[in-house]
């Protein structure tokens, strides 16, 4: 194999790794009994027809419970709605979510990704879904979209332990695809209740897809980024800014400069 080939197999590995992969089966069926039934090797010539014995019988295991199908999308909906409205903290949420079984994501993820910062910040962040590396540290934005975030906000003088992050969808979608319209809907609930909890005087949609979802507003980000919205929660209106998302400015680096000026603003509203 030349170094180019081995290299695209250690990719293609590292994407099924990724994707959730953990078990590496042949492309044709094995019977694996077959091999235990096979003749022992001839050393003694007497004994060339042996069998080899077979491994001692156990009692089989009882049949696995089938698992019950996921729900509907609209029960689900219903059941994220009902489950959202009964946290009263953001600690009761975390609970809630982490036993929440209507989004098929969490199967496939390797744990709930909530949010991070300042429970009683001022400024809250909203991305699409986790990544790779959130996924692994079931922290949001901790990626390199993340670090840039953390640099953007402290060139407008804010830690990154002053603000709330989180994500419209907890669990990484698998091999990083989008999430699909109902995992996003049945994850909706969840998000619009931790915004109350944490009630930010102003939050910022980081790319569109968070932008049209908790606003509303399904223009491209490049019309809809640096203006001000509202977002009507049932017990406040907060004023509410998409930007570019930070992957999109680390492909996009000329970007920056909007960018730049969204915070600009947003620090500004904050001062006011
Ligand atoms: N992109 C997102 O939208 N959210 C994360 O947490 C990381 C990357």
């Amino acid at each position: 194999m030349t170094p180019v080939e081995a290299n695209s197999v250690r990719d293609l590995l590292t994407f099924y790794v990724e994707s959730g992969v953990d078990v590496a089966l042949d492309e044709a069926p094995a019977n694996r009994f077959a091999d235990q039934l096979a003749p022992a090797p001839a050393t003694d010539p007497g004994a060339a027809a042996a069998v080899r014995p077979l491994p001692e019988l156990r009692p089989a295991a009882p049949a696995a419970v089938a698992a019950p199908p996921p729900p509907l999308p609209e029960e689900a909906i219903m059941a994220a709605r009902a489950a959202a409205r009964s946290a009263a903290s953001l600690d009761a949420l975390r609970e809630i979510m982490a036993a929440f079984e209507g989004c098929a994501l969490r199967t496939t993820a390797k744990q709930l990704v909530f949010g991070d910062g300042n429970p009683k910040a001022r400024l809250m962040f909203v991305g699409e879904a986790p990544g790779s590396e959130e996924d692994q540290k079931g922290i949001p934005f901790v990626g390199r979209s993340g670090q840039l975030l953390d640099r953007m906000l402290g060139a407008i003088g804010i830690a990154r332990s002053d603000v709330y992050i989180a994500n419209i969808v907890p669990w990484r979608p698998p091999g990083n695809r989008d999430p699909s319209i109902h995992e996003t809907q049945i994850c909706l609930p969840f998000i619009q209740r931790q915004i109350e909890l944490v009630g930010p005087q102003v939050l910022v949609c980081l790319g569109k897809p968070s932008t049209a979802t908790l606003l509303g507003v399904t223009d491209g980000i490049r019309r809809t980024r640096g203006r001000w919205f509202t977002y009507r929660s049932e017990a406040q209106e907060i004023r509410a800014m998409p930007t570019y998302h930070p992957a999109y400015l680390l492909r996009t680096p000329i970007e920056k400069r909007l960018a730049w000026r969204d915070f600009l603003a947003i620090k500004k509203a904050l001062a006011g």
